[in-house]
């Protein structure tokens, strides 16, 4: 296990005193430091330990199990050859303090990547530090700011969102410290103008918009609303959490938004959740390229590439290092993989998968849908009538689609319909899959109200205290 030309001999028997003793006796610790007991560790075999871990990866559910339609989280199939070659050696290995002289080509995927993510975005440039969405929407604030300061326009202090905003958006715009006003959407679930053009002042940086915004309906006054922000002097921002709607069908740069970030771990080939790495890069036009992080990557006439910190305009560094690049290499790869017309029938199958059931929920009557505009990749629909009728919540329904071997959807969210499920089926499940989700909440709505309000009974743990688990959560396990 250990290798003999890493450790010398003496620091091997140390490291094996530990392992018997659990002892904490590593050599130029100072006595203080150490353990003064054995580590209290679960004497276990290997065989246990095995089958203890194997077990647990048989409970972990995942989009390789099954459909997992977490509305605006675009749970979407990773196609296994973006993650075989992540992993690959040459690239999996490079660090990023390495000589650029030595990592070439993951600076000419960085670059690439950038000019494609320009391409289908219609945006000017990219910067791919931010880890997350959530990042990216900070970066995007930033810069926002940073324009307008560089204008002497220091009053702009406000970001107006719709009140179908996802959270990050008041949360990023407060951490870039601005106020935030929440303006109502209108009886289709869109922006409404008036609402708008009250709230747009000489005070505002930005407007946030999600297009399709998280009812999954398209902003069709996006050009109104663009004409209107920035007669106002303010920027528009596009969040591309669902740019899964709309790959080669439009782009939010001819849409009219300044700034975009994407979520690459959504829509790009990385899994989304778990904490893992992830990806918001953010687009911007042509004004605002010179305030973007440092550093860039630059390409020299002899065809060499670089990391370019000659910005004196910059912001700073957003992240440390460039991104991560196991996350922007699974994009590119996926990128190369579906080419252009492949997005398009990404976004395509997308839409229409959304749309086949939400007919199908809708003509069960088991269900209402509160704004009734044709859907993107994702619709929202609420059991309301389940509440009335039988005491039956989102939340209920969600738990027992658990007990039917099923991932539950978003559920309340976005905040303005009550009770609501809120499904992204996106574009990789089969129509098979489709139907046999769609049979099961109806289903679920027939079932007695005792049984959906006690699941889930079918799975490893039951009903779990959710408010508790936050608000006293135990961290630590304790040997018994
Ligand atoms: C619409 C929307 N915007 C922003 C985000 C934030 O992205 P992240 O979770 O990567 O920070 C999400 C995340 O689910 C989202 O759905």
């Amino acid at each position: 296990m250990y290798r003999s030309a890493v450790y010398d001999e003496p620091l091997l028997n140390e490291l094996a005193s530990v392992r018997t003793h659990g002892l904490s006796v590593v050599p130029g610790l100072p006595k203080t430091l150490q353990r003064k007991k054995p580590l209290e560790l679960p004497n276990l075999d290997e065989t246990q330990v095995v089958r203890h871990f194997h077990r647990l990866s048989q409970m972990n559910y995942g989009v390789d199990t099954g459909m997992y339609p977490l509305g605006s989280c675009t749970m979407k199939y990773n196609p296994k050859i973006c993650e075989a070659i992540a992993a690959w050696e040459p690239f999996s290995c490079t660090n990023p303090h390495q000589d650029v002289s030595t990592v070439q080509g993951n600076l000419q995927i960085m670059f690439e990547l950038e000019c494609m993510l320009c391409e289908i975005t219609g945006m000017d440039y990219f910067c791919l530090q931010p880890a997350a969405g959530a990042q990216g929407e900070f970066l995007g604030l930033l810069l926002a700011r940073a324009y307008h300061e560089n204008n002497n326009d220091d009053k702009r202090t406000e970001v107006i969102l719709p009140d179908t905003a996802h959270g990050t958006n008041p949360a990023s715009a407060s951490m870039a410290g601005y106020a935030v006003t929440e303006i109502p959407s209108n009886e289709q679930g869109t922006v409404d103008l008036a609402m708008l053009e009250k709230a747009l002042s000489e005070k505002t940086a930005c407007f946030m918009l999600t297009n399709p915004n998280t009812l999954g309906i398209f902003e069709s006054d996006i050009l109104e609303i663009q004409k209107m922000v920035h007669k106002a002097g303010a920027l528009l921002y596009y969040d591309g959490a669902n740019m899964n709607a709309i790959m080669g069908k439009t782009r939010p740069g001819d849409m009219g938004f300044d700034i975009v970030h994407l979520n690459l771990h959504k829509t790009f080939a990385t899994p989304h959740g778990g904490g893992g790495p992830g990806s918001g890069p953010v687009g911007v036009k042509i004004k605002l390229e010179k305030f973007l992080p440092v550093p860039r990557i630059g390409k020299t006439r002899d065809g060499k590439y670089i990391f370019d910190y000659d910005a004196p305009q910059s912001i700073g560094k957003i992240k440390a290092h460039y991104g991560n690049f196991s996350v922007l290499l699974k994009a590119y790869i996926y990128v190369l993989l579906m080419g252009r017309n492949g997005l398009k029938e990404t976004s395509e199958i997308a839409v229409l998968n959304a749309n086949y059931m939400k007919e199908k929920l809708l003509k069960s009557g088991k269900y209402t849908m509160p704004y009734k505009e044709l859907r993107k990749h994702e619709f929202v629909i609420s059991c309301e009538s389940l509440k009335q009728e039988k005491d039956v919540r989102a939340m209920d329904v969600a738990k027992r689609l658990l007990d039917h071997g099923l991932h539950p959807p978003t559920v309340y969210f976005p905040l303005i319909v009550k009770e609501a499920l809120m499904i992204e089926p996106t574009e990789s499940e089969s129509k098979q899959d489709l139907d046999t989700y769609v049979d099961r909440l109806i289903k679920i709505a027939d079932e007695p109200a005792e049984v959906v309000k006690q699941s889930p009974v079918q799975t490893p743990v039951k009903r779990l205290d959710e408010v508790g688990a936050t608000k006293t959560p135990l961290l630590t396990w304790k040997m018994i």
